[in-house]
């Protein structure tokens, strides 16, 4: 039976048990920031268990992509050393939320078992909680197990939680023995004592009974409700008869291609481990980056960046020293894509997303391994076997070490890590951070006002559809206290019981405006948002008084306000036109929408080349030009989410939404305000690219009245330069070509001078020969910059001189360059230009060196400069001197 075979029939029974059969939600959980990844069937029906959310069966199955790498929950470790352990893995499982409990899960898991897959049930043993009477007797009735085969276990077994907080409860496993063959060989190699191979944990029944809080108190849930794990892997490794879960349909063609990429044999001994790891990891990388999550160095990009670069380094133990696990994404798709076919989509983006993150690695794994070397090597000297944890943070701060990396290697030398060092040195540098961060002054503000204002009325806002407004006056503040007046010339701020200003919020800045009372009038400066739906409006009195109670006539900014709607509708157009033209992943991380410009921060791996960002202005213009309405509505947070609506992920909605809508083309959470035609936006101009962070891109730009701006500006350097050509403006480029041309014919007429002018130098030096002991020598200094240039003078001088020895000597910027060349009947005699420059640049605080018949050296004091050159005729003395006592 093949995996994809057990996968269906697992789902078919269950349905033909009145289960639903609910598709296998994303990896990366949603809304619950207590969990790393999905790590098992059960997390998407979390609040169903704990009775905040409700659905619409009350048994549903699914096959569930999971994830074990970090958190509760983590296999890293483990993986490639046993048969059964993955970081990627999928779950089978039955849900039962407050319908069935213990007899019928134990019936369905039994049926299911022995009949459907046909498992010899004297194979078949179960373990249970210890004070589960009650599952122990169901054992026995409903299977007709003997006491002996159901094993009674501890909490650290059989009590199963997905987290250190949330649903848990009592539960009962089912272990296929798969023989004595497969035994460890320990001496007691038995259920709940061995850990080994032979006891193969295939499903695990929870009985779903509390919720656990953070202080560890179990409160029972509503109803007893009953979650089911079976793994896809393992239980598809006993039907097709397998060593272990990398030998089934499902892992085996990785393998398979790891053995083509690196030309070695795969075995199942220790030597296959790298195999194992690289399949292993693979999956997860696809699948991970798959649900929209990018390698980086905070949480699950983090988690994913460990994962990937552990494949990464076990590559380069089979010998793979170019990135290779992004060419085992079609591999993984081609297995999988029938269950999920959002691999295959994504492919290209896949292999794009992880061969990025290998080269990043390897641009600095070579020099990381040489200095983990000399960490090792120092520590040895030292009667050290451990690594510091300043060192391992050291590895993983500039080298992208990740710490497991760092010990798996250091562990392969026997060195282990100081992980608390690592983590005091990674906290320390956090605190650092921290302090150079600006203080966020503004929400302490708000939280101080906050409290002032803790009796007042939440503000009706009604700037969706109004920019005039008459209110009352609630509440008055001066510097961090209420006031009663706030006078002409004052600053402050107030809290209205209802206003057309829109408070910063989604990106999107604070309106401007004015408030008029009879007798006053003040400018709206800034308005905010507080905690409890209140609004702040930050005022300066241009004249009256204004008090608490007074009745006042609150009016937008409209030309400010009507630029910031165009640019808020511009961040849409622009979040869905990004997906369109980089992929799903392209993720909102972040806006600015002011009035003048837009700014938007979005996950994706790499610079946007210039095709890239003229597709995606291009396809933002032409839905300015398509005249899409925009439409807002409200709705459940559910039903937004069915039609398909963006939420941003991290921020919090609450029960009701409002849902922007322009035209067909783009669906997204958003309490903002908007035109109501794109129409409006007139134009689209990206002004801006750039990186910040890893895995994080910046665009910025402009739309209306700004766009023209910042199109006419252009236009005027344009014609600025235009002017400067004394051409028009449509010739600009070609004349520019003909400059360039020209400058390049000048430069070469200046480089073919130049020559000239040096042969005359040479001439000039030529006449300055010195003979000693018989051999010509030429020390002479002369007036160039370039090393470059001093050789090529060198080389006319040797060919014009014939026999001897030229040493040049040039300053410039603080430093001196020589170089000395010899010829071969002198190099006979005896000098040795490489020896010669070595003293030579001594004297002018230098060094350097060289073959005998050629030699360059450098020097840090251009004020010796003449008396080294001087003092080359001394060293050729004595070269030939005492090459001549040598022969004699
Ligand atoms: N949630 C249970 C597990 O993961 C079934 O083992």
């Amino acid at each position: 039976m093949t995996g994809n075979e057990v996968r269906k029939n697992f789902l078919s029974f269950f349905a033909s048990k009145g289960h639903t059969v609910v598709p296998s939600s994303p990896l990366v959980p949603h809304n619950d920031p207590t969990l790393l990844f999905t790590n098992a069937g059960m997390v998407q029906f979390k609040d169903v268990f704990l009775g905040l959310d409700r659905r619409p069966y009350k048994r549903a199955t699914t096959a569930q992509k999971c994830v074990r790498a970090g958190g509760k929950h983590n296999d890293l470790d483990t993986v490639g050393r046993t048969a059964r352990h993955h970081t990627f893995f999928e779950m089978l499982g039955n849900f039962s939320f407050g319908d069935y409990f213990k007899k019928e899960a134990i019936e369905f898991a039994w049926e299911f078992l022995t009949r459907v897959l046909e498992l010899p049930q004297e194979r078949l043993w179960a373990t249970v909680y210890q004070d589960d009477e009650e599952a122990f007797k169901l054992w026995q009735e409903i299977a007709g197990l003997p006491p002996e085969r159901i094993i009674r276990m501890g909490e650290k077994d059989n009590f199963w939680s997905m987290g250190d907080t949330g649903p848990c409860g009592p539960c009962s496993e089912i272990i296929y023995d798969r023989g004595p063959e497969h035994s460890c060989g320990a001496e007691v190699c038995a259920l709940g004592v061995c850990d080994c191979d032979r006891w193969l944990e295939i499903w695990n029944l929870v009985f779903m009974q509390y919720d656990r809080d953070a202080a560890g108190n179990l409160t029972p849930l509503p109803r007893p409700s009953i979650d089911t794990g079976m793994g896809l892997e393992r239980i598809a490794s006993v039907l097709q008869g397998v060593e272990s879960n990398f030998d089934t349909d499902l892992i085996r063609p990785l393998i398979t291609a790891v053995e083509k990429l690196s030309g070695r044999r795969y075995s199942r001994g220790e030597e296959g481990f790298p195999f194992r790891v690289i399949a292993d990891h693979a999956r997860s990388c696809a699948f991970i980056i798959a649900d929209g999550v990018l390698p980086g160095n905070e949480g699950r990009s983090y988690v994913l960046r460990r994962i990937l670069r552990r494949a990464s380094r076990f590559g380069m133990v089979l010998g793979l020293e170019e990135p290779f696990l992004y060419r085992l994404v079609p591999v993984v798709a081609e297995i999988m894509s029938e269950a999920y076919p959002e691999l295959a989509a994504r492919e290209g983006d896949l292999m794009r997303i992880i061969r990025q993150e290998e080269e990043r690695f390897h641009a600095t794994l070579h020099e990381g391994l040489r200095v983990l070397g000399g960490i090792l090597a120092g520590a040895e000297k030292e009667g050290r076997r451990e690594v510091t944890g300043q060192e391992a943070f050291v590895l993983y701060d500039t080298y992208g070490f990740p710490l497991d990396l760092t010990e798996e290697i250091a562990g392969e030398r026997g060195f282990s890590v100081d992980r608390e060092g690592f983590a005091r040195a990674m906290e320390a540098q956090r605190e650092r951070a921290r302090a150079a961060r600006e203080e966020d002054k503004g929400y302490e503000l708000e939280i101080t006002l906050g409290s002032i204002l803790g009796d007042v009325k939440p503000t009706v806002f009604t700037g969706y559809t109004s920019w005039e407004e008459e209110g009352v006056t609630l509440a008055l503040l001066g510097e961090g206290e209420r006031v009663q007046a706030l006078e002409a010339g004052e600053k402050g701020w107030a809290v209205f019981d209802r206003t057309p200003c829109y408070p910063e919020g989604g990106g999107q800045v604070g309106d401007r405006g004015e408030v008029s009372w009879s007798g006053g009038r003040a400018a709206v400066l800034d308005t905010r948002r507080l905690p409890a739906g209140k609004i702040l409006h930050e005022l300066e009195i241009k004249s009256g008084t204004l008090r608490p109670g007074a009745r006042v006539r609150i009016a937008v900014d409209v030309e400010r306000r009507r630029a910031t709607a165009r640019n808020h509708t511009a961040t849409h157009l622009l979040h869905r036109a990004l997906k369109e033209v980089l992929g799903e992943h392209a993720n909102q991380a972040g806006s600015l929408v002011a009035p003048d410009r837009l700014r938007f921060d979005f996950t994706h791996f790499a610079p946007l080349t210039e095709e890239e960002l003229k597709a995606v202005e291009a396809r933002v213009n032409e839905k300015i030009l398509a005249n899409l309405a925009v439409d807002t509505l409200e709705t459940s947070l559910q039903e937004a989410k069915a039609m398909g609506a963006i939420a941003l992920f991290g921020e919090k909605y609450g029960e009701r939404v409002r849902v922007v809508k322009i035209g067909e083309y783009s669906l997204e959470l958003c309490g903002g305000t908007h035109v109501r035609n794109t129409a409006e936006l007139g134009i689209f101009r990206l002004t801006g690219e750039s990186g910040i962070g890893s895995g994080l891109r910046r665009l910025e730009a402009v739309t209306g009245s700004a766009a023209l701006e910042f199109l006419a500006a252009e236009r005027a350097e344009l014609e600025r330069a235009a002017a400067l050509l004394k051409v028009p403006v449509n010739n600009v480029s070609r004349r520019v070509e003909a400059l360039l041309t020209q400058v390049k014919g000048l430069e070469r007429e200046l480089a073919s001078l130049r020559s000239r002018l040096a042969s005359y130098e040479v001439d000039r030096l030529l006449a300055e020969v010195k003979e000693v002991n018989g051999v010509r020598v030429l020390p002479a200094r002369v007036q160039v910059t370039e090393a470059e240039a001093l050789r090529e003078m060198a080389d006319l001088v040797r060919a014009k001189m014939g026999s001897g020895v030229v040493i040049l000597g040039s300053a410039s910027n603080g430093r001196v360059n020589f170089v000395a060349m010899a010829s071969k009947d002198v190099v006979a005699r005896g000098v040795h230009a490489g020896n010669l420059l070595r003293e030579v640049a001594r004297v002018a605080a230098g060094g350097g060196g060289g073959r005998p018949d050629m030699a360059q050296a450098g020097g840090k004091d251009p004020s010796k400069l003449e008396e080294a050159l001087f003092y080359s005729l001394r060293v050729v003395a004595q070269q030939v001197a005492s090459a001549g006592s040598e022969r004699s």
